[in-house]
């Protein structure tokens, strides 16, 4: 335990929780998700979420990591006894999504290189190209061949990776980030003020800060907000805890997050300017209104960075390919640091629990992801990975972040140890806000959320997929991630400091 690596400077750490924050949620994700849900209404829960829920959960994790200096399983086991399984389940998930989410970077580096040429242009449209000429997308189920174009950036980005964490934390993990973050920041900056400077940009931005106040009153909106903030903050990824367990003893905490949080809700508003303005110069230059926008295009997701943004680059005044090479370079930069972190997480956690060298860690766990996510890189990759994604948000990330929080609130009964924890090494000390947030409003709000979805499903099924399919990509994948937390909470520890620990936890 007194060998576990450590970041180099506290910036090394805020820059390595960045960019796992920063990743494609912010890019594609929150500007739609607040156009949809009120636009400039939607400020208020989003900040409301923000600093109920996102910041306070982040200092939990931050101060769970920091306190017990352990990837998420061995955290939770060191917490409380039997609370294993919560930290692999998070483990679990994560090792899910890293399978679909480097598709999506591999994707993406295909489009910077796709740009130079506007490849797009050879399909009917842009979201033919994407779905027939690229990823040669089959019949939901089916497998189907890989797709060579998917498979070969693929492996670009597996290579780089698991040759960061190969590397080490401050070696690797902390010197990518270090070079990732500022670089990712500028470039973004660049597009933005170009986009902002198109013709029509202002009434894209006019229609995204102009508010529904309508809507504030409704559920679902709130529930849109806490969506967005969880899975942004990379929230109950087990990520955080792991990133804060290589904290050099005397770091502060509550200070640390609130830069992240601050830092990655910035970076999203600044995706909105970019998005809605690229948007209205769409609308501006199809001659339509923006209103009418909406019924031709998607405005989050997939479609609105691989099918819209191409149709943008496509029009832009001048140097289009350059603008293309450098929007889809942002989504690599910021998908490869969320990667890289979530990778981390399994990482960690195989280490602390058979005793392994990082190398064999990186080789097993990464490898092994690696080779699942080609399963994403066929041609049935799209649809496996559209259910896959729904399932593990909301009945995986949402789903364990409220057994986090109710975990830690009502059954470890840890607030106030964890609360005096950070408020002897934190700057900003933690009060009432802090316990009632965690105590009260996120799990009533969660759960009153996890119990709409979990009955919408079920009646509704999803984006007209067969129920088996649903089964076999969605539900199983989301239990199978709590088998899998029970299942490897039940192995022994091979470390022996560990076992120890755990073992004198069991008798207390
Ligand atoms: N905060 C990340 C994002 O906004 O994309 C969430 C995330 C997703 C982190 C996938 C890591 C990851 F591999």
């Amino acid at each position: 335990m007194e060998n576990r690596p450590q970041w180099g400077t506290r910036a090394g750490f805020i820059l390595a929780a960045v960019g796992s924050a920063v990743g494609l949620g912010n890019i594609w994700r929150f500007p739609g998700v607040a156009y949809e849900n009120g636009g400039g209404a939607f400020f208020i829960p989003y900040l409301f979420a923000l600093l109920t829920a996102g910041i306070p959960l982040l200092i939990l994790e931050f101060t769970i990591g920091h306190k017990y200096r352990g990837s998420a399983p061995l955290s939770y086991a060191r917490a409380s006894k039997g609370s294993e399984w919560i930290g692999w389940w998070q483990v679990a998930i994560s090792f899910v999504i890293s399978t679909y989410y480097a598709v999506i970077i591999a994707w993406a580096m295909a489009y910077a290189y796709f740009s130079i040429s506007l490849k797009w242009n050879e399909g009917d449209d842009t979201v033919s190209f994407l779905v027939g000429n690229y990823l040669q997308t089959g019949e939901a189920g089916a497998v189907g061949s890989i797709v060579p174009g998917v498979f070969i950036p693929l492996l670009i980005v597996w290579a780089v990776t698991l040759g960061v964490l190969f590397a080490g934390v401050k070696k690797g993990i902390e010197l990518a980030n270090k070079i990732m973050i500022p670089l990712l920041v500028v470039l973004f900056l660049i597009i933005v003020v170009r986009a902002v400077t198109l013709d029509g940009a202002m009434d894209g931005l006019n229609a995204f800060f102009s508010p529904n106040w309508d809507l504030i009153a409704d559920p679902s909106v709130w529930v849109a907000a806490y969506g967005q903030i969880f899975f942004s903050l990379s929230i109950a990824f087990a990520i955080m805890i792991t990133y804060a367990s290589y904290l050099p003893k005397k770091s502060d905490i509550t200070n640390n997050a609130f830069i992240t949080g601050f830092a990655n809700s910035s970076v999203e508003l600044l995706a909105g300017f970019g998005v809605f303005a690229a948007l209205g110069f769409l609308a501006a230059q199809n001659g339509i209104a923006f209103s009418e926008l909406g019924e031709t295009y998607s405005f989050t997701g997939v479609i609105l960075a691989f099918a819209v943004f191409p149709e943008i680059i496509n029009q832009f005044p001048i140097l289009n390919e350059v603008f293309g090479v450098l929007f889809f370079a942002c989504l690599v930069l910021a998908g490869l640091s969320s990667l890289i972190s979530i990778v981390e997480t399994f990482v960690a956690g195989i280490q602390d629990k058979f005793n392994v060298s990082r190398s064999k860690a990186v080789l097993f766990g990464g490898g092994l992801s690696a080779v699942i996510s080609v399963l994403f890189a066929t041609q049935g990759g799209l649809n496996f990975l559209d259910v896959a994604d729904e399932w593990i948000n909301q009945f995986g990330i949402a789903l364990v972040g409220l057994v986090e929080v109710i975990f830690f609130a009502w059954i470890a009964k840890q607030l106030t140890p964890l609360q005096q924890y950070a408020n002897e090494v934190s700057d900003i000390k933690l009060g009432l806000w802090w316990k009632v947030s965690l105590g009260l409003l996120t799990p009533v709000v969660l759960g009153y959320m996890m119990y709409g979805k979990i009955k919408q499903r079920i009646v509704e099924g999803y984006g007209g997929y067969e129920v088996d399919f649903l089964f076999n990509f969605g539900w199983s994948v989301a239990l199978g991630a709590i088998l899998f937390g029970v299942l490897f909470a039940n192995l022994k520890w091979r470390n022996q400091v560990d076992a120890m620990v755990v073992k004198k936890k069991e008798v207390s």
